[in-house]
């Protein structure tokens, strides 16, 4: 985890607490004479289940509480279908590990509904402050979670997730909250969101004024990723950072119709906002996104003065501006903003290609498609969003947000981002040294044996030429064995290019199979890999 100094002593100190309640939680667990139960490696838990049997899949818990009680590193609690509906919400104190992760999901595809309507503040009068302990149907204070496939709705907040780290937040439905759907806040670095559908969230208690379909607040930590979010019909804004003082990448997600009052709310505070990514300075990134019929903006920096990057996105159809970064020093590249109800605002912020470099006025006979049936509809089987040309233009095949499935808007044959869905990272995926294609690259842990990893496709057998664009900022070489299907092939040395804002390629010639192949870059010196942004492959 790369947080700072005053962060990484704020999160000992909560640290020690939380060891300090789960050998309590241990203790207790042992005093109720369950030690069975704490002992397997799977708990169930189910609507006709019971707290005092051993949860196992035939006799299973019943409280999602008991089952957290009882969970240690590497538990998996798999919920079977059905609503469950405490009476407090569900609290989460405890850590897993990195190699043991605790994970909470659905069991076997089973429809698991968490309705926090028999709650405490569901909806906390107008006006009133409750204790955060109580704010979440779900309250996450632990790291190095998996919560998969479950739906929350009703809560008092979906999720609430407070300095906590290196939680998987997957496949989750949070709607009809009585505050944000999920919401993450404090010191918490290495989250990653994917594939959240989070709507309908509205907050009487505030007239509308801060219920966002997702919200990664007042708070700092890096590492944080949101890829795959759909984020609607919530009364304040889909996605927002406020305050939030470390880059977050979103990627691919989809924001509509927020900022709506459809409660009838007095005194209507909803800001209505696709994609709102201040204040706080952070140089957030979002590509490959999509805002539309927002009642105010599509995308904008909120009083963020940092360098935000915006790429490939789409504005289409909102109240207000597509694009607002007058308070910012951003760079959008590629971005595509039409039918909007105002131009948009860039104040100093620069960047290239994007639809207003192009021509002076869009129409939606520029567009491919404008039906939102795809882009709003059921999700595919793997959780992503269903292939569409909504919103594509007809021209310039690099422009906007492209969720047709052939690779996005940016990529080039023959391209594999480090940061792409056909790479993996034993590190972070980092950008901040500029100068690297797509929206990232990948940074290892300077270790031995730290790799980075792709996996490509090749027409048939054969000799290749791999082009590997990198960075060492450092002095010194940094040496890697590369592996083709697990077999190291070679050594490559990458020399330092003098700064990590310097690319430079690396070519080898390597032997690969028809179809699939996968390509590992380990490194051999106890530095790790220099900073590798792509993988370019051509048949030689
Ligand atoms: C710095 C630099 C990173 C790089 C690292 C390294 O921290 O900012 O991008 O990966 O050095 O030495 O590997
Ligand atoms: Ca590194």
């Amino acid at each position: 985890m790369s947080i700072g100094n005053r962060s990484s002593r704020s999160r000992l100190k909560a640290l020690s607490v939380t060891i300090g309640v789960t050998v309590l939680g241990l203790l207790a667990a042992a005093a109720l004479a369950h030690p069975a139960a704490a002992q397997t490696n799977t708990l169930t838990v189910a609507v006709d289940g019971d707290d005092g049997d051993p949860g196992s899949l035939s006799a299973p818990l019943r409280t999602l509480q008991r089952a957290v009680d009882l969970a240690e590193p590497g538990t998996v609690i798999q919920i079977r279908g059905g609503t469950y509906s405490p009476g407090t919400n569900v609290r989460v104190q405890k850590d897993g590990t990195a190699s043991q992760p605790i994970t909470m999901r659905a069991y076997n595809g089973e429809h698991v509904v968490i309705d926090g309507e028999n709650m405490p503040n569901t909806p906390a009068p107008v006006g009133e402050s409750y204790p955060r302990i109580e704010r979440g149907a779900i309250h996450v204070g632990g790291d190095w979670w998996r919560f998969e496939g479950l739906e929350i709705i009703n809560g008092p907040y979906g999720i609430f997730a407070i300095e906590s780290s290196n939680n998987v937040y997957r496949d989750l439905v949070t709607r009809d909250n009585y505050e944000t759907g999920l919401h993450i806040v404090l010191d918490s670095s290495d989250n990653q969101v994917v594939n959240l559908d989070s709507y309908g969230n509205r907050d009487p208690r505030k007239n509308g004024e801060s219920a966002d379909g997702l919200a990664i607040k007042q708070g700092s930590g890096s590492g944080n990723r949101v890829i795959g979010a759909r984020l609607w019909n919530n009364a304040d804004d889909g996605f927002d950072t406020w305050d939030f003082l470390s880059p977050i990448r979103v990627e691919d997600s989809v924001a509509w119709g927020n900022g709506f009052n459809r409660w009838g709310f007095p005194d209507w505070q909803g800001d209505g906002n696709g994609f709102k990514l201040g204040r706080g300075d952070a140089d957030h990134l979002v590509s490959n996104s999509i805002a539309f019929d927002n009642a105010v903006g599509g995308f904008i920096d909120n009083g963020n003065t940092a360098s935000l990057r915006l790429e490939n996105n789409t504005a289409w159809r909102n109240g207000g501006s597509g694009f607002i970064f007058n308070r910012s020093a951003s760079t959008l590249d590629r971005n595509l903003s039409l039918s909007n109800g105002g131009g948009v605002n860039l104040g100093s912020s620069g960047g290239s290609g994007n639809s207003w470099d192009i021509k002076g006025s869009w129409s939606d006979a520029d567009l491919v498609g404008t039906s939102t049936s795809a882009i709003t509809g059921a999700r595919g089987a793997d959780g992503s969003i269903r292939e569409t040309d909504f919103l594509r233009p007809r021209d310039y095949a690099n422009l906007g947000a492209d969720f047709t499935g052939d690779g996005g808007g940016t990529g080039e044959p023959g391209r594999y981002e480090a940061e792409g869905p056909s790479a993996s990272c034993d590190g972070t995926i980092d950008s901040n040294h500029p100068g690297y294609s797509g929206s990232g690259f990948c940074n290892t842990e300077n270790t031995t044996g730290a790799a980075a990893q792709f996996t490509i496709d090749a027409a048939g057998a054969g000799t290749a030429t791999l082009e590997i664009r990198f960075a060492n900022g450092g002095s010194a070489a940094r040496p890697a064995s590369v592996e083709v299907n697990g077999a190291a092939v070679q050594s490559a040395s990458f020399e330092s290019t003098g700064a990590w804002a310097n690319w430079s390629t690396n070519s080898l010639t390597v032997q690969l199979d028809s179809g699939a192949n996968t390509i590992r870059l380990a490194a051999t010196g106890s530095g790790g890999l220099p900073n590798i942004d792509y993988l370019d492959v051509h048949a030689s």
